[in-house]
């Protein structure tokens, strides 16, 4: 790949390319050792004289910005370039980026709001909420699965079917069959990047600006934001023991986002009444429900209830899944199964916007999960969660009992905890004592839109060792001492 020589701006051709080129030496998208092309070929590419790159080429050479090698070619000088006080001045000549004021802007405020947990920071004990255990993760069996799908006849070179690769459609819809009772074939299933993507898809094909949106409050922020980056109007509804408050629902809601089978973050089941008065509420008011079912596969206690898409007759649920919390976050690999009549609609919708998901990437899970690997992988990361949850719950009983409540739950990788006294604020204040202790733990504040409602504690156990679990705990009992004396 050549450097894009500009001829543009002042000066004759020579002033010209000899600004180019110690611009692109300056701010460092030339870097010292890097090889110039030979001046007859930039000449030929720019279509000026040869000598006239050659002028150039020497200005520079002897201002130090280039170096000639004998036999070898023209590159760009060892000491030259940003950072170094060399013959680009010292650091912080650069030219500047362009436009860092003026430019294009957002038209919709939802970008400043918007969630972006990022990477994780790392903490001597991680109570991180939503992160599984990337340690457990069968790297060897990937690679001689990914390998096999790029074997030559076979590589995954060419575009792709939008709704993902068909073996996987399949090999998910078998398994949201068997495992959760969801029944859908092939061509109901649209493979997503995540569950972040089967949102957007799902905000894309059934929202207009304005339309309103009920989510669970407190809730999942990414979802709020992919609602709103559309141009809905985002309300929250209060959720308490059996889910989602479905009379509290606002009549006009176009969409209800919920997460039946572990409420994110507060990690109640829906209870089976609520279920059927939410889908009868759909259905009374012409409106869509999305089923986020995140963690599900992770199951500690009692039956799990019938998801909503088993128990919606009308075709309103839109069931959402991934495999960020079984496999990897990173794979980036999740799905949406659909009611007959958005098949197309959500296809289409995955097609504009990134084409279709990475074709071995997903060869390679259908086959993980034909050859029974999947299911082998949850039962073996589910005991190690298990124990972990149980040495959490133990620590909450014990240590942090006399600050903490837990939130009955029986599913996923996190468990919340109310506070017995104090507020959102004191939730913070331990969170930020304890960070200072080494331990990352989540104010439950952060779940919450609307500022009020009780203080809490969210701990995740995907990510803690559970040996570590303990020491953790005292830790975070340790910073409520500290905050809440006496
Ligand atoms: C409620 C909820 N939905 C979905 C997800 C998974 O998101 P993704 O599949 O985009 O990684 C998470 C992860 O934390 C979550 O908490």
């Amino acid at each position: 790949m050549e450097f894009h020589v500009s001829l543009d701006g002042p000066g004759d051709l020579v002033a010209r390319i000899y600004r180019s080129l110690r611009d692109g030496v300056r701010d460092g998208r030339l870097r010292p050792g890097d090889r110039l092309p030979p001046s007859r070929e930039l000449a030929r590419t720019l279509d000026v004289s040869r000598g006239t790159v050659a002028t150039a080429y020497e200005r520079l050479t002897a201002e130090g910005f280039l170096e000639g090698r004998v036999g070898a070619g023209t590159f760009v000088a060892a000491g030259a370039g940003t950072g170094a006080a060399g013959p680009a001045g010292p650091a912080g000549t650069a030219a500047p980026p362009a436009s860092p004021d003026g430019g294009l802007r957002p038209r919709t405020d939802w970008v400043a709001a918007r969630w972006s947990p990022g990477p994780r920071t790392a903490a001597r004990y991680d109570f991180t909420v939503g992160v599984p255990d990337t340690r457990l993760f069968p790297y060897d069996t990937w690679r001689r699965l990914i390998a096999a799908e790029w074997r030559h006849g076979r590589e995954p070179a060419g575009y792709a079917d939008p709704a993902g690769h068909p073996g996987l459609r399949d090999a998910i819809a078998r398994y949201v069959g068997y495992a959760r009772s969801v029944r859908a074939g092939a061509d109901d299933v649209v493979v997503t990047g995540g569950a972040q993507q089967a949102l957007d898809l799902v905000a894309r094909v059934l929202l207009a600006p304005g339309d309103v949106v009920a989510v669970e409050e407190p809730g999942y922020p990414p979802a709020r934001a992919a609602f709103a980056a559309y141009g809905a109007r985002v309300v929250g509804v209060p959720v308490d023991g059996d889910g989602l408050v479905v009379s509290r629902l606002p009549a006009d809601a176009r969409l209800v986002y919920v997460t039946p089978s572990h409420q994110f973050p507060l990690g109640v089941a829906m209870s089976l009444p609520r279920r059927l008065e939410l889908l009868a509420w759909a259905g009374a008011h012409d409106a869509g429900i999305v089923e986020d079912d995140y963690d599900s596969e992770y199951r500690f206690a009692d039956r799990p209830l019938e998801p909503l898409h088993g128990l919606d007759t009308g075709g309103r649920v839109v069931y959402v899944g991934t495999f960020s919390k079984t496999l990897l976050p990173g794979l980036r690999l999740g799905f949406v199964v659909v009611p007959p009549g958005l098949r197309r609609a959500v296809r289409t919708a995955r097609s504009l916007a990134d084409g279709h998901g990475p074709v071995a990437t997903e060869a390679a899970l259908a086959r993980f999960m034909d050859e029974g690997l999947l299911a082998r992988h949850i039962r073996r990361t589910g005991k190690a969660y298990g124990e972990r949850r149980s040495a959490l719950l133990a620590g909450l009983d014990g240590a942090l009992a006399p600050y903490l409540e837990p939130v009955p739950s029986a599913a996923g990788l996190h468990v919340c905890a109310l506070l017995r006294s104090g507020d959102g604020a004191t939730a913070e204040a331990v969170a930020g004592r304890a960070r200072a202790g080494g331990v990352l733990v989540e104010p439950l504040g952060r779940y919450r839109a609307e500022a009020g409602g009780r203080g809490g504690l969210v701990l995740g156990y995907g990510a803690v060792d559970v040996a570590d679990v303990p020491a953790g705990l005292d830790r975070i009992a340790a910073a409520f001492r500290e905050v809440t004396p006496g």
